[in-house]
Parts: C-alpha cells; sequence; structure tokens
C-alpha cells in the first residue's frame, strides 16, 4: 500500500493559472477552421508569397453555365487599400448561372437544412443596368439549394442576404452569377453561419470553441508559435511577422497575410476576436508580440529603430486594460467592448535563438515594466530542454528580469518519464517557468498518460507556474503537424487522449498546492530493458546533399581504460544516392568515432547516426533544420527526442573535425577540439506512483497517475489538513489499451469512470488500475 500524507503548509504555491492552452494557427486551425467563414480566398489576397501553388484564384472557379464568362482579378479603386485585389467577372455572353464559384475549404461549404447563414459582399457592376445578381448554393451535381438576387450599382456597396439550404450537404459550392453582358466586380464574399460560438457576428465554430470552453483553461495563449516571429518586420509586407494592428478593426482593412505554416491568413480571427474569446471561455489572455527578430531568417531590426516593436506592445496593454478615453482603449470600445479585457501577462518573442533576441527583449520589457509594472512579462528559451540557446535564454532572462521563461519542448512519452523531476530543481524564486508548448509525439493512451505524470510534478514544482499542450488543432485535410488536441473536418471535430488527460487536470487545478509525503516518492520500477551503455550500429548519413567523410576511426575501449579495437575505416561521400553507410558496430560500453566532415552542394550538414538497437537509436545532427544547430537527439521506437542542442551553422566546404565519445549512457560531442554536447540517455524508470494534491476554498484535488501494468493500492491521509469529508468524487481514466488512440477512422472514447469514494478517518483509500489516471475531488464542508 502506497501511503500519502498531506501536509500545509504557509506560502503554498498558487496554481490557480496552472493550465491553458495554445492557439495557433497551423492545420487551418483559424481560416477553414475555428474562424467561421466558410469561404475561402473571401478578399482574392492568396498570391505566391502564401504558397507557391496559391494565385488571387486558389478557391475560385469560373462557371460558364449556358453563357461565357472570363475572370480577372483588379486593383484598381478597391474597397479597401490594405486589401487591394478583388475580382471582375467578365460575362462575355449572358445565360443561366454564368459566374463564379467559391469551392471552400477542403471538400466543399458545409451547411445544414434549415440553418441560417449570412451571405454578404461587395459589389459593383462596370456600368448601371437593371440585371440581376444570383447568389446560389448548389451541390455537386449542380442543383441550387439556397439562393438570394441582388441589383447591384456601378459603386461599391456591401450587400447581404440569409441564405438557408433545403438540404444538408458537406460539399456545396457558393456560385454568384451575374445576367447581362460587362463586367462585374466583387471582393470580401462571406459566408458565415448564424449559429456561431455564443452567437457573436465574425465569430467562431460553434462545435470547436465549445471545446475549449469545456476544458475550462486558465489562459489562452496567442496568436501562435512561429507564427508570431516568422516573416518580415515590415508590417506593410504581404508575409510579414503577426503584427497585432494589422488584426484588429473593420475586417475590410485587415491585410490579408502570409501564414508562416504554407497558406495564407484572412487576420478575421484577430487580437479582439481573441480576447473576445478568453472572456467566454473564461481564460486570461496571454498574446505573443514578436520582439523585432526573426530567427527562421536572420531578420533582425536594428536597435534603434526599435521604437515600432515597443509600441505596440504598450499600444497592446492600452488595448486590452485602457480606459474608453485612451487611444487604445477607444479603439477597443469603437469595436463594441468598452471594459477591459484585464490583461496580465505578455510574451514577446516565441522560440527566439540567437544573440540578436535579448537585447530586443529587454528594451521592449523594460519600457512595457516602466509604464505596466504589474504586468507579467514573459522571455524565452528558445525550441530545446537544453543546450546551448535554453541556457542563453535563461541566463538573459535573469540579468533582464522577466518575470517567466517559456520554454518548449515535443519529445518521446518516455522522456516525460525520464524527465518528470525536471523542474523540481528550479528555483522557486524566479523568473517562472511558462511551458508553453509542449507534447510527448503522439495522441495515444500512452502518450498522454505519459503526459499526465510529467504533469503531477508541473503541479508541485515551485518554480512552474503556467503550462499548455501543444498544438490545439488540426484539420484533417491540413496536417502541418501533429500530435494534436483536437482534430477536426468540416463539419465534426473529436477529442484526444492528451485533451482529456488535459481536461482532467484543468478541472481539477485549485489555486493552491498541499504539500504531500508519500511512501512511493522516488521508488522506481526499472522497466528500462535497454543496456547500461550505448552499443549498437553506426551509420554516416546525409542531411539534404552531398557529405564527404575522411579519416573516420572508431575505436573501443575496455574498462581498465585500454583499447580493445581500433578501426580505420574508407573514406566515403553520403548523399541520396547512398543515404547512408555503416561504419560497425559497438560493443563495448565505452566508444570514441573521430572523423572528418565536408559539406560539399547545399548548405545542411552531417548526420552520425549510433547506438542502433531494436527500438532505439542516436542522431548527432549538425546542420540540421534551417542549419542552426548541433543536436543530439535520443529516438525511442521512431519517436525523437532532442537531448542537447548547441548553435552552429555548417559551412560549405569546410572540414569539420567531429569526435563523438560514448562512457556508458553519456554522451560527449566535439567539433573542432570544441566541446558541443555533454549530455546522457537516462533510463526509463517509472516511479510507483505519480500525484498531486491542490485546493481550494472549497475542494482538495487529489491526482494520481499508475503508468505500471500492475494495480497500485493507494491510502492518502488528509488528517493534517483538517478536513472531515466523508467523501470524494471520483473521475477515472482506466481500461485503455496503451496503444487506443481516437481517429475519426477508428472512434475510440476516452470516458472516464465517475463515481464516489468513501473516507474513512480522513483517509482516502482506492486502488489506481494498471495505466490509469484519476482525480478526487473532496468537499470540505459535507
Ligand atoms: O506548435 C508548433 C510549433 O512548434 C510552434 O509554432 C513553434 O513555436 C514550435 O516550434
Amino acid at each position: 500500500m502506497i501511503t500519502i500524507t498531506a501536509e500545509k503548509k504557509e506560502n503554498a504555491k498558487y496554481t490557480g493559472d496552472l493550465y491553458g492552452i495554445f492557439f495557433e494557427d497551423l492545420n487551418h486551425a483559424a481560416d477553414g477552421g475555428l474562424y467561421g467563414e466558410l469561404i475561402r480566398n473571401r478578399a482574392f489576397e492568396f498570391c505566391p508569397t502564401d504558397n507557391p501553388s496559391y494565385t488571387h484564384l486558389t478557391a475560385w472557379k469560373k462557371n460558364d453555365g449556358e453563357g461565357e464568362v472570363n475572370l480577372v482579378i483588379e486593383t484598381g479603386s478597391p474597397v479597401s487599400q490594405k486589401n487591394p485585389h478583388y475580382l471582375g467577372i467578365d460575362i462575355i455572353a449572358p445565360g443561366e448561372n454564368t459566374g463564379v464559384i467559391n469551392t471552400g475549404y477542403s471538400k466543399g461549404i458545409p451547411a445544414e437544412a434549415g440553418k441560417i447563414y449570412d451571405f454578404s459582399f461587395y459589389a459593383r457592376r462596370e456600368q448601371m443596368t437593371d440585371k440581376k445578381i444570383k447568389v446560389q448554393l448548389v451541390s455537386k451535381d449542380g442543383k441550387a439549394h439556397a439562393q438570394s438576387e441582388f441589383f447591384i450599382t456601378d459603386r461599391w456597396q456591401k450587400y447581404e442576404a440569409e441564405l438557408s439550404p433545403d438540404k444538408t450537404d458537406d460539399e456545396y459550392n457558393l456560385l454568384i452569377s451575374a445576367e447581362g453582358r460587362g463586367k462585374v466586380y466583387i471582393d470580401f464574399v462571406s459566408l458565415f453561419p448564424r449559429e456561431t460560438f455564443n452567437g457573436r457576428k465574425n465569430g467562431l465554430r460553434k462545435d470547436l470553441a465549445e471545446k475549449l470552453k469545456e476544458l475550462k483553461p486558465a489562459f489562452l495563449r496567442f496568436p501562435g508559435g512561429c507564427l508570431v516571429h516568422d516573416g518580415s518586420l515590415n508590417s506593410e509586407e504581404h508575409d510579414s511577422q503577426y503584427r497585432w494592428k494589422n488584426s484588429i478593426g473593420r475586417i475590410e482593412d485587415r491585410p490579408s497575410r502570409r501564414n508562416n505554416w504554407g497558406y495564407n491568413q484572412s487576420l478575421g480571427l484577430g487580437f479582439y476576436e481573441y480576447f473576445l474569446l478568453c472572456e467566454d471561455i473564461g481564460a486570461k489572455p496571454l498574446p505573443v508580440l514578436p520582439a523585432g527578430y526573426d530567427p527562421h531568417h536572420f531578420r533582425a531590426c536594428s536597435m534603434d529603430k526599435m521604437q515600432e516593436f515597443i509600441q505596440d506592445a504598450l499600444d497592446l496593454v492600452e488595448f486590452a486594460n485602457g480606459t474608453p478615453d485612451t487611444t487604445w482603449g477607444k479603439i477597443r470600445t469603437e469595436m463594441g467592448h468598452e471594459k477591459p479585457f484585464n490583461l496580465e501577462y505578455l510574451g514577446i518573442g516565441n522560440e527566439e535563438v540567437g544573440e540578436d533576441f535579448p537585447p530586443r527583449f529587454k528594451i521592449i520589457r523594460d519600457a512595457v515594466k516602466e509604464k505596466y509594472p504589474e504586468l507579467k512579462i514573459i522571455g524565452s528559451s528558445g525550441p530545446f530542454a537544453e543546450g546551448s540557446e535554453f541556457e542563453l535564454g535563461w541566463n538573459k532572462a535573469k540579468e533582464f528580469k522577466a518575470d517567466l521563461v517559456d520554454e518548449h519542448y515535443y519529445m518521446a512519452p518516455e522522456w516525460f518519464i525520464e524527465n518528470a523531476r525536471r523542474y523540481m530543481n528550479y528555483k522557486a524564486e524566479g523568473p517562472h517557468v511558462f511551458l508553453g508548448e509542449y507534447a510527448s509525439w503522439g495522441n495515444t493512451w500512452k502518450n498522454a498518460l505519459y503526459e499526465a505524470a510529467f504533469m503531477t510534478f508541473l503541479e508541485k514544482a515551485p518554480a512552474v507556474h503556467l503550462a499548455c499542450y501543444a498544438p490545439l488543432f488540426c484539420h484533417t485535410d491540413y496536417v502541418n503537424w501533429k500530435p494534436d488536441m483536437i482534430w477536426f473536418n468540416s463539419t465534426s471535430s473529436i477529442t484526444s487522449a492528451n485533451y482529456e488527460i488535459q481536461k482532467l487536470f484543468m478541472h481539477n487545478t485549485g489555486d493552491t498546492l498541499v504539500n504531500t509525503v508519500s511512501s512511493a516518492d522516488g521508488k522506481t520500477l526499472l522497466k528500462d530493458e535497454s543496456p547500461d551503455s550505448i552499443p549498437g550500429k553506426i551509420y554516416l548519413s546525409f542531411n539534404t546533399a552531398s557529405v564527404f567523410y575522411s579519416d573516420i576511426i572508431l575505436t573501443e575501449i575496455k574498462d581498465d581504460g585500454k583499447i580493445s579495437r581500433s578501426k580505420k575505416i574508407k573514406d566515403c561521400t553520403v548523399n541520396a544516392s547512398n543515404r547512408k553507410v555503416s561504419i560497425g558496430k559497438i560493443k563495448s560500453k565505452k566508444w570514441k568515432l573521430t572523423l572528418n566532415a565536408k559539406e560539399l552542394s547545399a548548405k545542411q550538414g552531417f548526420r552520425i547516426y549510433f547506438g542502433e538497437t531494436k527500438n532505439r537509436r542516436f542522431l548527432w545532427e549538425i546542420g540540421g533544420w534551417q542549419n542552426q544547430d548541433s543536436a543530439v537527439c535520443e529516438e525511442i521506437n521512431g519517436k525523437s527526442s532532442c537531448l542537447h542542442q548547441h548553435r552552429i551553422i555548417v559551412q560549405r566546404n569546410t572540414d569539420y573535425k567531429l569526435t563523438l565519445e560514448c562512457d556508458g549512457k553519456k554522451i560527449k560531442a566535439y567539433i573542432n577540439g570544441v566541446l558541443f554536447h555533454d549530455t546522457e540517455s537516462k533510463p526509463f524508470a517509472p516511479e510507483l506512483l505519480y500525484q498531486s494534491l491542490t485546493e481550494d476554498d472549497e475542494y482538495f484535488y487529489f491526482k494520481s497517475v499508475n503508468v505500471l501494468e500492475s494495480g497500485q493500492e493507494v491510502s492518502v491521509s488528509l488528517e493534517g489538513t483538517g478536513c472531515s469529508a466523508a467523501a470524494a468524487e471520483m473521475t477515472l481514466y482506466e481500461g485503455f489499451p496503451m496503444d487506443a488512440e481516437n481517429t475519426f477512422e477508428k472512434p475510440f472514447s476516452f470516458k472516464p469512470k465517475k463515481g464516489t469514494v468513501s473516507l474513512k478517518d480522513n483517509h482516502l483509500i482506492f486502488t489506481m488500475p494498471a495505466f490509469s489516471a484519476a482525480a478526487f475531488k473532496i468537499k470540505k464542508q459535507q
């Protein structure tokens, strides 16, 4: 029996804001997703900057019908200079249904029989006539199921109509046809379901927003990760970084922008709507702004021009919190929200790496803190859990007095068990941790369960104040990134196991940590079947081009330090034709590889695979993605964890002397004699039980996670808390295969068991089944 004793302590950690959500428009999470707009490319602003396959007519097709039509994109006298393109429908030979169709996102426009859809567009004719314009929802067989007609003038004007189809169809097209000869111009063609989340105009898709509300997140981080900082520093340019001022005000004046995930963002779901969403789901807003630096393309605003970025931050706080008589508070009020949005947190930068970020962070942070000392400013430690950028980010955050530091990582599920206690040694006095993006690779029950175990320590670690799983949404037809918490297609959405775990923790967070002493603490069940060293095959490989390896020597060393085997291997070139060259198989605990590597053609570097056994292998990648890093990674069952990163840019036609040393599970890697990596592969040793206890005025919340294949008897004593409750409400997730996953193709329900467990003499006694996660809610006054 595992015994856990609750102890009350003074000044216990505040947990109230701990679990939030992170929204980014990737996987078409906003346009084509949460944002209710059903017309794709409504303003004809798609272009090859967004995606090489795009044109201003993407998602639009001419429809000759019984006549003949030409489509032309024009820019003279547009509705808004911010979105200058619009469509000219040139009717050459008039006829029935002669015009243009919009094909919507994915397979078409979904609409339900009898429901109302709000259609609107801007239109004008070249010449005044008494001929009509018709708008119809047509099914694939060409039949119209809803329609409306308009007479338009020769001046831009907005026209609106209700469309209510007589048939449910997920694959409608919207047909706009014109009677008579000559040109008809259209722009900002829009179709929204009347039923949006909370009935808001320009609103959000109901089923998706409701799934967010159901989580009860403490905060919402928006508008994204890489989306925020990847782009031109010039806010006027189509490929600019996400600049919040572009995303507010009249829809027509929000300039459409490149979305770095390979598509276009309308910005129809902008900062104002994000703030509203926060209010509607009861989450604190946590916006993130770019810091005048794009780490993906090495663009940095010169320090003497940073005022624009500083001002963006100051104005955002005023937009959120200012009274209606302030400049930006007035704009918020005019948009329909007089009351402030109560901004408490502000992120500066997403996953910044390199020396250019810290001074830019500091200058923005100082200006904001001077005017708004209460606001909590969040810095960044980059996209790695360890290494040079992580250390740089943390050191500078401390020096520049960030309130919190945003850490990000995506790892193998095992990593979350191996590193469950990661934050227990972080200092309580701050800067505090904002774990702004994390996930184990996958949406199976195993992923969710291991994340749950990890989360119990997020709760207990004094330094961790905020955490959010990432990413949130994925459209099944537009996958940029997986895993994701919520999956959707054009009509329905499903939640993952990870969602269920997040919900379990969010519904049972409390606002204060209660200290516990557990008899299981530190006790592990060693399940690690991997050896206590890194044996196995070694391969030399390449990244994107061609690498020449020379002076390759592989040495194995005995326990007494003597060399047992030293092998000189033939020089080789590795590229797409041979992919990888095997150079041997290691048996010893201690070994060393030295070699020279030269990158011959493109700009990316080298890959050395080592320690390859059945389910595991390691990779030393130098100059990988975007050629900015050297990284040592461990792959378990094909899921990779970056153990350590160090910044480097690999030059072409340049010799690099590489040394890789393994001693037991410790790994050291040198480039040109300089130690780049000093890391280790940790044993997979799950603890007997993961648990945490929190409280608020009304309840105690006890959460426990069992990642083992046997059940655990648990007794929790609440005696020390003064609580004399008789029963606890239990929510238990159990009985799911570890590889169970909820997909559209193979639905799987992660439904929890709900019940009541009696307390005996202030003791909560229960059995945690194998592979289970549970929360017990105990009312203080019963
Ligand atoms: O969550 C997906 C991406 O992962 C984010 O945009 C970025 O911050 C991280 O690299």
